[in-house]
């Protein structure tokens, strides 16, 4: 693990850099310069060279990078080497398309719970993890020693649930609901808006209908 503070800016594109050598890994590439990563990312190769520099450099001049070895070691600044349990609050369309999405467990996301307020929901199971009702929510938490939760849940309810969710010693809440969730600083929270995605998309589409038109 990298003991000197990396920039947020830097961790944001650690996943997209694990990604790639993932594929080239199964791909069978072994050494690739940054160069040559440079032009399958389509991001500078001073930039890749910054990056992983802020890791010791895994490179060496003239030889490239080992593919194997930066693949685990931005897996490990990543934290994916280690298991990371959650669980998802709200079981509804979105929480039921997560829980379904297997691959998560292979990033080391264990999920051990689902919860919702809806009694029709309670019993079922995703993928073999039961639904279960809000009232267990505090035990089975710390039981399992939750490290993460989602919340996929109205975002009226958000606030309430994620104060829940941090009383009862979880670290990290992945926020799927529109709204600022203010927990204490020591509580690291990651907000996902998929229409914040779109409207970039949009944004771009305008721009690229505007700059098109009359010719
Ligand atoms: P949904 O209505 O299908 O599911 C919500 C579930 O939450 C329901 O099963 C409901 O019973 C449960 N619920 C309500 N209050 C609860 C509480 N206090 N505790 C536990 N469970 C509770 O809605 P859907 O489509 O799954 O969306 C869920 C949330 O995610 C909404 O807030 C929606 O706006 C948001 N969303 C966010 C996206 C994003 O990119 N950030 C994308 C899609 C949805």
């Amino acid at each position: 693990m990298a003991s000197r503070e990396i920039s947020q800016a830097v961790i944001r594109r650690l996943p997209r850099y694990y990604r790639y050598l993932g594929e080239l890994l199964e791909s069978g590439v072994e050494r690739i310069s940054s160069n040559e990563l440079s032009k399958r990312m389509k991001v500078t190769a001073s930039q890749i060279r910054q990056d992983l520099n802020n890791f010791g450099g895994f490179g060496q001049q003239g030889y490239g990078y080992n593919v194997k070895y930066l693949y685990t070691e931005i897996g490990k600044i990543l934290g994916l080497n280690e298991k990371h349990k959650f669980v998802i609050i709200g079981a509804g369309n979105l929480g039921q398309a997560l829980a379904n999405y297997a691959a998560f467990e292979n990033r080391g996301f264990v999920l051990k719970g689902l919860f919702d307020v809806n009694p029709r929901l309670a019993g079922l199971t995703i993928r073999g993890v039961e639904i279960r009702m809000m009232d267990e929510l505090k035990d089975f938490v710390k039981e399992n020693d939750i490290e993460i939760g989602v919340l996929t849940i109205p975002k009226t309810k958000a606030v309430e649930v994620a104060n829940l969710l941090v009383d009862n010693g979880v670290k990290a809440i992945w926020n799927f609901a529109h709204t600022d969730l203010n927990l204490p600083d020591n509580i690291i929270v990651e907000n996902v808006h998929l229409s914040e995605s779109l409207m970039r998309l949009s944004y771009n589409i305008t721009r690229y209908n505007e700059e098109h038109e009359g010719k």
